[in-house]
């Protein structure tokens, strides 16, 4: 049973899909071979992903939606002749609340039918956006339910429905929740995370430009 992991992240081996593959491949006795979309012309890596039996495909959250490489590469994809191969998604984001992803999920598991792959399903993971920038300890049970995902991969070739409900909740946010964090956009505190990246990146002043204006 030959498995491909593909990596569907923008920022390829630097972002937070890289860590969620990381620890999903430390949970296996042999590891995985990784595939990044970011490098790849997407027919070509549309036609070697033929030469596998499961596909995982991990990639993040982006404006509700996937990332236009994986666009690309799903376009590129023909459906199989037979229906032996297998698909699984691992969708990770910044918003903490699962749902928000579920226009995506519906895509995907109609995508593996239309492709006559078996739908594996797809983990979705969120709040997932500082996982590359805080120090590692405050994702610690995060890493520990991926390790656990890729050894009961490993061991059934499917995703445990388990992980998949814990690593999906909240699917929505309390009441309480939605309260903290619209009086945190009042007292614009939101804003704080995203000027200092602005600041650091050399584009604060440009923040209200429209250039398609
Ligand atoms: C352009 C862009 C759009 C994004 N859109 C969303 C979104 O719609 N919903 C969400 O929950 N997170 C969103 N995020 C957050 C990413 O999903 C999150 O930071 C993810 O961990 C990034 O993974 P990566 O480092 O592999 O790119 C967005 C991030 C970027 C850069």
């Amino acid at each position: 049973m030959k498995t491909l992991i593909i990596n569907g992240s923008p920022r390829a081996n630097h972002g937070n899909t890289q860590l969620f593959i990381d620890h999903f491949q430390s949970g296996l006795t042999q590891p995985l071979p990784v595939r990044y979309v970011l490098r790849e012309n997407p027919t070509t890596l549309a036609l070697e992903m033929n030469d596998y039996d499961t596909i995982l495909l991990a990639m993040p959250l982006y404006i509700h939606a996937m990332p236009g490489i994986v666009m690309k590469l799903f376009e590129a994809m023909n459906p199989h002749p037979t229906n032996h191969k297998k698909i699984g998604f691992i969708v990770q984001a910044g918003f903490i609340e699962s749902s928000t992803a579920r226009y995506l999920e519906n895509y995907l598991s109609s995508l593996a039918h239309y492709l006559n792959y078996t739908y594996l399903g797809t983990v979705i993971k969120g709040d997932a956006a500082a996982c590359s920038i805080l120090p590692h300890f405050f994702f610690g049970k995060l890493f520990k339910q991926l390790k656990a995902l890729g050894a009961e991969y490993e061991k059934n070739e499917s995703f445990d429905p388990n992980f998949v409900e814990k690593l999906g909740n909240p699917v929505y946010l309390s009441k309480f929740q939605v309260r903290l964090l619209e009086s945190c956009l009042v007292k614009k505190l939101d804003q704080i995370g995203w000027n200092w990246n602005l600041k650091r990146n050399g584009c604060f002043e440009n923040r209200f430009d429209q250039p398609f204006l």
